[in-house]
């Protein structure tokens, strides 16, 4: 494996009534003056943000809002609650949401501490050297973004949606209560189930030698997504399933499965510029890409597609080629995300092949894409075609 160090600083408060007992508590800590940061509204509708209230009041905390955070959160709307942070003396910014809510949430922290536009440290590789305190209250499992330093903002007039991180935006706190879950719809539900299948797989495809354990790791957390997709679809309200899923979200993408190991990202990225063009839901674009990157990269290494075939769908090889084998893993893959009702192709979301060039050369802005295989603007546009 690759050298490395791990930190992960977030405190995680996993399960029932967390909010209840230790949401003021850990408030306090961090001041007085608090920016609530959420979305659209369904906080509102299943009674979150009443809970939320109550503890903030038991905190002495003076609370300052942003809502209207959108799906793919905008540079746009996090500028406002930069200013806000600003203008108030903000000292502790809560998130309570989904991703998009919580990325949101890193860049205005990120912002309230830097005199520049929070924007740099996103179309630039410059990183923040500070954040106010960041908070969160998770309501989707998806991202992962509750335990680890990244986030994504999405700058409508360039049309660019880029990630950035840095050990500052770490949350100092988290909250995942399942219970927080229940209201979240098939649809978001399926789009989580595969963006955080596809955090296990860009880490899964992998050269670095000497990770075993890591694969085993991956194929766990991948195996026990399999095991309980059907079941968190079926039945959104039953605790036990929303937690199992939401614990694998968690663990997809805090680091602990893939320390040590190069991932690839490639498709992330390729779906990050879809995203930027079209605004569609990251799950629902990953779903229609991955299985067309398998199928670009199959002969950069087919051995780790056998794997993947073999110990995660318990295919087994009989008189296939190592090659046939690997396909069988990609059609599992793509089984998969066609029997909890994920899209297939760019034409589910009305996406034709305009500003395919432009996707393909932000992706490729660094030189290539990716690291099983790196992709250069020409294979990014032939995966992209495979998607049409
Ligand atoms: O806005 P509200 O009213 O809250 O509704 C949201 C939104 O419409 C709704 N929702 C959330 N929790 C709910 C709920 N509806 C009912 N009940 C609940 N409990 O779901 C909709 C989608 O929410 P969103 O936050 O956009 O979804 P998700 O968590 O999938 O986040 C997607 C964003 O995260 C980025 C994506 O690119 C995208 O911008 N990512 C962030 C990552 C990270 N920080 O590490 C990594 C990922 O790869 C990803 O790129
Ligand atoms: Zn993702």
């Amino acid at each position: 494996m690759n050298s490395f160090a791990f930190y992960n600083p977030t405190r995680i408060y996993y399960g029932k009534g967390q909010v209840e007992t230790h949401l003021a508590e850990e408030v306090r800590h961090y001041g007085k003056k608090v920016l609530l940061v959420y979305g659209g509204g369904s906080i509102k509708k299943f009674g979150l943000y009443d809970k939320v209230m109550a503890s903030l009041r038991d905190a002495n905390a003076e609370v300052f809002e942003l809502s209207g955070i959108e799906p793919n959160p905008r540079l746009s709307t996090v500028h406002k609650g930069v200013a806000i942070c600003k203008e108030q003396g903000i000292d502790l910014v809560l998130a309570v949401g989904g991703g998009s809510v919580l990325d949101a949430s890193k860049a205005i922290a990120a912002g309230a501490l830097y005199d520049g536009d929070v924007w740099d440290f996103y179309a630039t590789r410059k990183r923040p050297e500070a954040a106010l305190a960041l908070g969160t209250i998770l309501t989707l499992s998806a991202t992962g973004s509750e335990m680890n330093s990244g986030g994504v903002i999405t700058n409508w007039e360039t049309k660019q949606k880029i990630g950035s991180g840095s050990v500052h935006t770490f949350p100092k706190f988290s909250f995942c209560d399942p219970e927080n879950t229940f209201t979240v719809s098939r649809e978001q539900t399926t789009y989580g189930l595969v963006d955080m299948f596809s955090h296990v797989l860009e880490s899964y495809f992998s050269h670095t030698p000497n990770t075993d354990l890591q694969e085993r790791l991956c194929e766990s957390v991948m195996q026990t997504i399999l095991a309980h997709a059907d079941a968190v679809l079926e039945n959104p309200t039953d605790y036990d399933e929303r937690e199992a899923i939401m614990y694998c979200g968690t663990m997809a993408l805090n680091g602990m499965i893939s320390m040590g190991m190069q991932g690839d990202w490639a498709t992330h990225a390729i779906e990050h510029e879809i995203s930027a063009f079209h605004d569609i839901p990251h799950g629902g674009g990953l779903a229609i890409i991955f299985p067309n990157w398998m199928k670009h990269v199959l002969d950069s290494g087919t051995a780790r597609f056998a794997q993947l075939a073999t110990r995660v769908f318990g295919i087994e090889q009989g008189s296939k080629s190592e090659r046939d084998l690997a396909l069988a893993g990609i059609d599992a893959v793509r089984a998969f995300f066609d029997r909890i009702g994920a899209p297939r192709t760019l034409a589910h979301y009305g996406i034709g092949r305009d500003h395919f060039n432009e996707m393909a050369a932000h992706a490729t802005r660094y030189g290539t894409v990716g690291q099983y295989k790196k992709l250069t603007a020409a294979d990014v546009i032939a995966i992209l075609e495979a998607c049409v």
